[in-house]
């Protein structure tokens, strides 16, 4: 529990900011002790982290990569399913997008740890090893990395952890595979995106690292002119005296819309157990899809669904190119506006990709989405049979 703003010389502000990233470091479950910042997605939240990671590493070297820039070749150890963010954030962090060395993925989309030892041997000794990206909850199919076995490979090399866990975080309020969560423990920093899974209006991430004071190094804005006397903290004869926590030098924006106000109304308004059934519901509807695409002819299950998000495909004998054939499907469901699920390439095969986060998202779209799918995909196959609901369960 935060202490009243009052006592603690915050803002209303600020202390929904601070009480809002606490309840959602205690609703995700994180290290004890991480501290947030609220950015405007996961893609700024990956430079966030990043940036702290880079700061981090460079200091050890006795430089400041803030001030001076990076003066040696960089690696940043991600798995190969990592969010293409994670290169954007190299890319601005000044170490560049080669600087990412994607590392393989096992059948079911998850990094190798053995690959990733692999990879960490033959790296180029004068490189600085700056972090390792895995993924809870990839974007392509909801793999969770083995965050456990990633996370004693971080602490063996002393190298920096970093969770994306923008989509999939919040997938730890379901019991069903809140244990694939576990080396959480062992993370450096992570990020969400509240507007994804929790449900938040579009525009509010967070990135939460052990110490904020390594964001203040690595991003503040140094002192202004036009800034100065703003935030003193002994003298409060101006409005803006006494702002208390310094936001704006830990992350990249200075003025910033109360993110703060929006978490804390809805974890507030729904509570854990509410989201916790939600979050519970989306995945049991991509389990019912994998079922349905397990049992038919017509369709195939690509992946075992980890989380909310199901990949799978139509399938018919006669058809050569079942790529194209599931392109087209998917044209015409994205036209005819009923399911909207995105696409993704699985080990070579075009899927259907069904993501059930939205809050209205409930249990009969399932069924709906694969109806659907079926009565496309039998229409442009020159199939004649038609699709009763559920069919084939
Ligand atoms: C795993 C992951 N990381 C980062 C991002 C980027 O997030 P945003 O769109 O909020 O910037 C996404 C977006 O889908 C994502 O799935």
């Amino acid at each position: 529990m935060v202490a009243s703003p009052q006592r603690l010389g915050l803002t209303a502000f600020h202390y929904l900011e601070e009480m809002s990233l606490r309840w959602l470091a205690d609703l995700l479950q994180l290290p004890a002790g991480m501290q947030g910042i609220y950015t405007s997605g996961g893609s700024v939240a990956n430079i966030v982290a990043l940036g702290a990671a880079r700061q981090s590493a460079f200091e050890r070297l006795g430089e400041d990569p803030a001030r001076q820039g990076v003066s040696l070749p960089c690696r940043i150890f991600a798995s190969a399913a990592a969010h293409h963010t994670v290169y954007r954030a190299a890319a601005v962090l000044g170490m560049g997008r080669d600087s990412v060395v994607p590392i393989a993925l096992d059948g079911a989309g998850r990094m190798c740890p053995e690959d990733l030892r692999r990879r960490l041997a033959d790296c180029d000794p004068s490189a600085v090893k700056v972090a390792i990206v895995a993924n809870a909850g990839s974007t392509d199919t909801g793999a969770i990395d083995p965050l456990q076995a990633i996370g004693c490979i971080a602490r063996e090399h002393n190298l920096w952890l970093h969770v994306d866990g923008a989509y999939g975080l919040p997938g730890i309020l379901d019991p069903t595979c809140a244990t694939l969560y576990t080396g959480l423990r062992l993370a450096d920093s992570t990020c969400v995106d509240p507007h994804k899974w929790l449900g938040a209006p579009v525009g509010v991430g967070a990135a939460f690292v052990r110490d904020r004071a390594l964001l203040q190094r690595a991003f503040t804005q140094e002192a202004a002119d036009y800034l100065e006397g703003t935030c003193s903290q002994t003298t409060a004869m101006h409005s803006l005296d006494s702002l208390g926590l310094p936001y704006a030098d830990w992350g990249l924006e200075l003025s910033a819309p109360s993110r703060g106000v929006v978490v804390w109304a809805l974890i507030r308004e729904i509570g854990k157990r509410g989201l916790a059934q939600r979050v519970c519901r989306h995945n049991a509807m991509a389990r019912r899809v994998a079922d349905r695409a397990r049992q038919g002819p017509r369709l195939e299950l690509v992946l075992e669904p980890t989380l909310s998000i199901c990949c799978f495909r139509y399938r018919d004998s006669r058809w050569k190119d079942l790529n194209q054939l599931n392109r087209q499907i998917h044209r015409q469901l994205i036209h005819s506006g009923v399911n909207m699920p995105s696409t993704t390439t699985v080990n070579g095969k075009l899927v259907l990709r069904p993501c059930f986060i939205g809050a209205r998202a409930l249990w009969e779209q399932a069924d709906s989405l694969v109806d659907e799918v079926l009565w496309i995909g039998d229409r442009i196959a020159g199939k004649s049979t038609t699709v009763t609901r559920g069919e084939l369960i």
